[in-house]
């Protein structure tokens, strides 16, 4: 407990409370590259915006004192439909994914760990055993079979490919300059903004430990460092993009669970699960790719209706609250994966701030079943909710 009687409780009560106060603590660009987005924001703000057109239909009583909400996801058993999507986040905190994991460990979830991380993939399996790794397609054949072999001996329980990315530049409202490195000539630079986030600065100067922007898990063998974030980058702007041939190819070369990230349309769910991949996501990166796809949550219940039964459909974007992931799941999804609503926990109050988060999905969770006398997620279904005409989206049919 603080002695201070005026210090603030760092508990908080939303998501969105978390980002307020991940807005105050981060430096500028920290936080700019948290918000993201691409070109106009389009797909950002529906990806929000279209939980809000959900309505949910409760009950008045006739509720269940218990309400399940365990399940699974790639072979891995979670104690909430929740998992932590893959962000390459750099500079959030000194713990990074570390924090992450343990905190997902904590609450009896599994993490998706980006190979653009700041932490190593042995790091954190250790502090999370139920971690997937995140690979984007980067690199030549053997240098993907050389990292999946490297997620594989750390003890990754499945693999996400996410092959949405199109490289699409630019947003309205800027992008935050990123230094390669915190040296001198960029500390200097970033200086005014650090000064006006002591606390920020202080998590990483106890530490020992300046933000380093380095990918250590594209690291080649032997070597102890990866490669530069922007270094990283380059090789995968440079790699000639996959054919559904490389997919199957990758999907076969992990050789255990492998999940899809980044399908919008039919056509791609029944083309993923026809060359046999465990899983899709359906996702449009948090809106930080092609701007004007839609939101997730408009093209899953015809992509869920079409491959659901066969293998099993996750989603991710927009989710900030326990009903929105209700709404997925009333609409086909298993489960669902989040990126701000933990960044923003995460930028909030560390690994407690993700534990948060977690906490505040779970109870959200609960409260929308009790509402609607559900003993369990198994129970929800499109009947459960309010749908606007013209709410859905399906593409490629
Ligand atoms: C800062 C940031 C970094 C991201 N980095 C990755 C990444 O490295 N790999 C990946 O598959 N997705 C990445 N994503 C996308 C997330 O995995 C996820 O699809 C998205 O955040 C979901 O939307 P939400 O933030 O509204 O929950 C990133 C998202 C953000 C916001």
């Amino acid at each position: 407990m603080s002695k201070n009687p005026w210090a603030q409780n760092p508990w908080f009560e939303s998501v969105a409370v978390a980002q307020q106060r991940a807005k105050k603590r981060l430096p500028k660009s920290v936080y700019g590259a948290l918000v993201a987005g691409s070109e106009r924001g389009q797909s950002l703000t529906d990806n929000e915006a279209a939980f809000t057109e959900l309505g949910l239909a409760p009950h008045v009583a006739g509720h269940l004192p218990d309400r399940a909400m365990a399940t699974s996801v790639l072979g891995v058993d979670i104690s909430l439909p929740v998992i932590m999507s893959p962000t390459g986040v750099q500079a959030v905190h000194p713990d990074g994914e570390v924090a992450v994991a343990r905190a997902a460990a904590a609450r009896g979830t599994a993490i998706g760990l980006s190979n653009f991380a700041s932490r190593s993939v042995e790091d954190v399996v250790e502090a999370n055993p139920n971690t997937f790794f995140q690979m984007y397609w980067t690199g030549d054949r053997d240098v993907m079979v050389q990292r999946m072999a490297r997620a594989r001996a750390a003890g990754a329980k499945g693999l996400i490919a996410t092959l949405d990315w199109s490289f699409s530049m630019g947003r309205d409202w800027g992008s935050p300059e990123i230094p390669e490195k915190i040296d001198f000539a960029s500390a200097l630079k970033l200086a005014p903004e650090v000064v006006r986030r002591p606390r920020w600065a202080w998590e990483f100067a106890k530490e020992g430990n300046i933000p380093d922007l380095t990918a250590p898990n594209l690291a080649a063998p032997g070597e102890d460092k990866g490669p530069t974030f922007f270094a990283a980058y380059y090789e995968w702007m440079t790699t000639t993009p996959p054919t559904w041939e490389d997919v199957e190819w990758m999907a076969k070369e992990w050789g255990g669970p492998f999940m899809l990230k980044g399908v919008c349309r039919i056509d791609d769910a029944k083309r993923a699960r026809d060359l046999g991949v465990s899983a899709i996501s359906v996702s449009n990166h948090g809106g930080n790719n092609l701007d004007g796809t839609p939101a997730p949550i408009r093209v899953l219940p015809g992509i869920a209706d079409a491959v659901g039964d066969d293998i099993e459909v996750l989603m991710d974007g927009g989710i900030r609250r326990g009903s929105d992931v209700v709404k997925a799941l009333a609409l086909g999804a298993r489960a669902v994966m989040i990126g701000r609503a933990y960044l923003w926990g995460l930028g909030a109050n560390g690994q407690a701030g993700v534990e948060n988060v977690l906490d505040i999905l779970r109870s959200g969770i609960d409260s929308a079943l009790l509402g609607m006398g559900h003993s369990s997620i198994d129970e929800l279904s499109p009947e459960d909710l309010v749908i606007p005409e013209g709410f859905a989206r399906r593409l490629g049919e």
